[in-house]
C-alpha cells in the first residue's frame, strides 16, 4: 500500500510541476491584449519598419533608417516579419561600436501558454560592422527560430496600442506601437530561392526564374559589386541578434 501511494504522491508533483511550468491556457482577453496583434508595430521613433522600405532579400542589402529600432509585423494568416537596427556598445573596448541590421520572415504560432514561437523561411539575413574586427563588414544568413515567453498589448493614452514581448529568458523587447494595422511586409515566400537558385554567392548572371510566383519588384540577380569588398555569406546562427 505504501509504494501506490508513494507513486500517486510523485506523479501528482509532476503533474504539478508541468502545470506551474507554464501548461494553463493563457486567456488572450481585452486585458491581455486590448487589440489584434495583427499589423506592423514599431519601437521609440518609428524610424525601422518591415516592408518594402527596409531591406531586399534578393540582394542583401538594407537601407539604413535614420535611427535604431525593432520593427515587427503580423498577419492574420500566420506569417510574421522582423526588421531590426542596433548598434553595440563593448565596455572594454568602448571606441569599438558593432552596428547589427536584420531582417528575417517566416511563421508564427501564438500558443495556448501565451508563447510566440516563430519559424523563419530560410532567406533572413543580417549586416554586422564592426570597426575594430579583422572583417569589419559582412552580410550573413539569419535563419534562428525564435521564441517569446509571452506578450501583452496596453493602450497608451498617447501613443496608443502598445506592444510588449519577453524573449525567451524573459528580458523585455522595446514596446513597440502600432503603425499600421494591416501589416507591411515583403510577399510572404523565400524571396532568395524566389530570386535565384540555392548558389547565393556566385551568381553574376541572369538566372531562370524556375518559380512562378517570383515577385518582379525584387531583382533576380546577385550583383557582387553590391555590397563593399567583404561579402561572406555564411549559413550560420552564431552571432544572435538579440
Ligand atoms: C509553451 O508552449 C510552447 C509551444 O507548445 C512550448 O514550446 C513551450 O515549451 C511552452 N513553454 C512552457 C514554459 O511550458
Ligand atoms: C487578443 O488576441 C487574441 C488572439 O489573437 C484575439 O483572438 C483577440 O481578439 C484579441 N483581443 C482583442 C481585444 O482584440
Ligand atoms: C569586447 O571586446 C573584447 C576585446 O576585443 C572581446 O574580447 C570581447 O569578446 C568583446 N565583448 C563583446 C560582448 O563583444
Ligand atoms: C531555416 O530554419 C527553418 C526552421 O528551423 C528550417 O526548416 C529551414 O530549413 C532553414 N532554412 C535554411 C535555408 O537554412
Ligand atoms: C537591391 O534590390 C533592391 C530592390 O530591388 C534595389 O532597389 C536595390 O537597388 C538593389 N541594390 C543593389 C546594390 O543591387
Amino acid at each position: 500500500m505504501i509504494i501506490p501511494s508513494l507513486l500517486t504522491v510523485v506523479l501528482a508533483s509532476l503533474v504539478g510541476t508541468s502545470f506551474a511550468q507554464g501548461s494553463t491556457p493563457i486567456v488572450y482577453d481585452s486585458i491581455h491584449n486590448a487589440t489584434v496583434i495583427v499589423g506592423t508595430w514599431s519601437s521609440g521613433s518609428k524610424a525601422v519598419q518591415t516592408g518594402s522600405g527596409f531591406a531586399a532579400p534578393a540582394n542583401m542589402t538594407f537601407n539604413y533608417p535614420k535611427t535604431t529600432g525593432i520593427s515587427y509585423s503580423f498577419s492574420a494568416d500566420g506569417f510574421y516579419e522582423i526588421a531590426r537596427y542596433r548598434f553595440n556598445s563593448n565596455g572594454s573596448e568602448p571606441t569599438c561600436i558593432t552596428g547589427v541590421i536584420g531582417w528575417v520572415h517566416g511563421t508564427y504560432t501564438l500558443n495556448t501558454n501565451g508563447s510566440i514561437s516563430m519559424v523563419p523561411l530560410g532567406d533572413g539575413f543580417q549586416q554586422i560592422q564592426d570597426p575594430c574586427a579583422a572583417n569589419s563588414n559582412f552580410v550573413e544568413s539569419y535563419n534562428l527560430t525564435e521564441y517569446y515567453q509571452s506578450w501583452r498589448i496596453f493602450q497608451d493614452p498617447t501613443q496608443g496600442f502598445k506592444l510588449h514581448m519577453f524573449q525567451f529568458d524573459g528580458s523585455p523587447l522595446a514596446p513597440q506601437f502600432l503603425v499600421s494595422a494591416t501589416p507591411n511586409m515583403l510577399p510572404t515566400e523565400n524571396l532568395l530561392t524566389a530570386a535565384s537558385s540555392s548558389s547565393v554567392s556566385r551568381r553574376s548572371e541572369p538566372e531562370p526564374v524556375t518559380t512562378s510566383n517570383a515577385p518582379e519588384a525584387l531583382g533576380r540577380h546577385w550583383t557582387k559589386s553590391a555590397i563593399s569588398a567583404g561579402v561572406l555569406v555564411l549559413v550560420s546562427a552564431t552571432v544572435s541578434l538579440l
